[in-house]
C-alpha cells in the first residue's frame, strides 16, 4: 500500500479505514467480524483508522482499543470530539470549547488505551465558540503530548484559515465523493495552498455509489441513512442513475464502482486520503486494491463529465444536520 503525507509530517496509508459503521448508523454490528476487518486492514498495509467518541458512544473507540491491545504494528488513530451524545440516545449538542476538548481527549485516550492520539479532529465546530479558543485548547494538548496533530471537520474556508493561523492544521475531514463535490470550490484549494491534508469521508456516498442501495427500503430497520434526504424514495428514483453511470464506467475500466470512486478521489490530489468505511472483509480488500488503480486525465475528465450531467436530488443531511456543516 502506498503512503501519503497529511500536513507536513503525518504519513499514512493512501487509503485509511472508516470504522464508524462497525458500531452504529449502518445496521447491526458484529464485533468479531469487525476485529477481523481491523486485523486484515493492517495486513493489507492500511495503518490509518478513523473513529470518534460519538460513534456508538463509546463502542467504536472501545472496539479499536480491543484490537490495538493485541497488535504490534503501529496504527495511526484519528478520533474526534465536539458532538456530545449520551449512550443510547441520538439527541446531540455541540461543544468545541477548549475545556471540553480536554475532557473529551482524556476520555478517548482512556478508552483507546493509548498515550497519544495521532490526529484529533474537531468533529463539528460550535459557531458560538471562536475557533481560536478551540485551537488554543488543542495546542495545550499538543504541548502535553496527548495529541500529535490537529484536524477539523466540515469547516468553512474562513474558519480553516483562522484556525491555521493559530497552529498548523494537519487535515480537514469533510464529505467528498463523486456526487458531493462542494469542497472543490474553496476548501481543497485552501488545503493545497496551506499544505493541509484532506480526508474525504463517506467516499462511497455512504455505500450508494457502489450500486448496492437502489431504493430506500434497501436500508434495514433503524439505518441512519433511510432518513437522509438523498435517500428518500423519491430522491433515489433520480439519484440511482448516478450509481448506474459509475457502474458502467467501472466496467469499462475492469474495476468495481467502489474502486473507481476511490481511485477518482486519489487522483484529485496527493494530499487526499479517503477513509472508506466497512465492516466486511470482502469490501475491505476490494477498497484497499483501489490504491493501485490509476485514472488517466482523460478518464478522470470523462467520468466527471458523465456525472456532472446528472442532478443530485436532496441534501446530504437533514436540515438539523446541515446546520453543523460549513461552520
Ligand atoms: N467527520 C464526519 O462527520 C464523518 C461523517 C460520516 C463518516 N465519517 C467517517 O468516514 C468513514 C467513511 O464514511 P461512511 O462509512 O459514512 O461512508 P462510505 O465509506 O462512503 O460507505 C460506507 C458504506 O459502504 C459500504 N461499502 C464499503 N465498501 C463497499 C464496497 N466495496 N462495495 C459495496 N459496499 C461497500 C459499507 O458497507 P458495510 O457497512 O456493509 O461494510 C457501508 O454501508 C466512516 O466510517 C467514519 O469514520 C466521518
Amino acid at each position: 500500500m502506498q503512503t501519503r503525507t497529511l500536513g507536513s509530517n503525518l504519513t499514512v496509508s493512501a487509503i485509511g479505514l472508516g470504522c464508524m459503521g462497525m458500531s452504529e448508523f449502518y445496521g447491526p454490528r458484529d464485533d468479531s467480524e469487525s476485529l477481523r476487518v481491523l486485523a486484515r486492514a493492517v495486513e493489507l498495509g492500511i495503518d490509518f483508522f478513523d473513529t470518534a467518541d460519538m460513534y456508538g458512544p463509546h463502542h467504536n473507540e472501545e472496539l479499536i482499543s480491543c484490537f490495538l491491545s493485541s497488535q504490534k504494528t503501529k496504527v495511526r488513530i484519528a478520533t474526534k470530539f465536539g458532538i456530545v451524545r449520551n449512550p443510547g440516545e441520538y439527541q446531540r449538542s455541540l461543544d468545541s470549547s477548549g475545556h471540553y476538548a480536554r475532557l473529551a481527549c482524556e476520555g478517548s485516550l482512556r478508552r483507546l488505551g493509548i498515550e497519544q492520539i495521532d490526529l484529533y479532529y474537531v468533529h463539528r465546530v460550535n459557531p458560538e465558540t471562536p475557533i481560536e479558543e478551540t485551537m488554543e485548547g488543542l495546542v495545550q494538548l499538543v504541548k502535553e503530548g496527548k495529541i500529535a496533530h490537529i484536524g477539523l471537520c466540515e469547516v468553512s474556508d474562513e474558519t480553516l484559515r483562522r484556525a491555521h493561523a493559530v497552529h498548523p492544521v494537519t487535515a480537514v475531514q469533510t464529505e467528498y465523493s463523486l456526487w458531493t463535490r462542494d469542497v472543490e470550490r474553496t476548501i481543497l484549494p485552501t488545503c493545497k495552498e496551506l499544505g493541509i491534508g484532506f480526508v474525504p469521508y463517506s467516499p462511497l456516498g455512504r455505500g450508494f455509489l457502489t450500486g448496492r442501495f437502489q431504493e430506500n427500503a434497501d436500508f434495514g430497520e433503524g439505518d441512519f441513512r433511510s432518513n437522509l434526504p438523498r435517500f428518500s424514495e423519491q430522491a433515489m428514483d433520480t439519484n440511482r442513475r448516478i450509481a448506474e453511470v459509475i457502474g458502467d464506467i467501472a466496467a469499462l475500466k475492469s474495476c468495481t464502482p467502489a474502486q473507481l470512486s476511490l481511485a477518482w478521489l486519489l487522483s484529485k490530489g496527493d494530499n487526499i486520503v479517503p477513509i472508506p468505511g466497512t465492516k466486511r472483509l470482502r469490501y475491505l480488500e476490494e477498497n484497499a486494491a483501489a490504491a493501485s488503480i490509476k485514472l488517466t486525465t482523460d478518464e478522470q475528465q470523462k467520468l466527471e463529465a458523465a456525472i456532472a450531467r446528472l442532478p443530485v436530488i436532496g441534501e446530504r443531511y437533514t436540515p438539523e444536520g446541515m446546520k453543523g456543516v460549513n461552520a
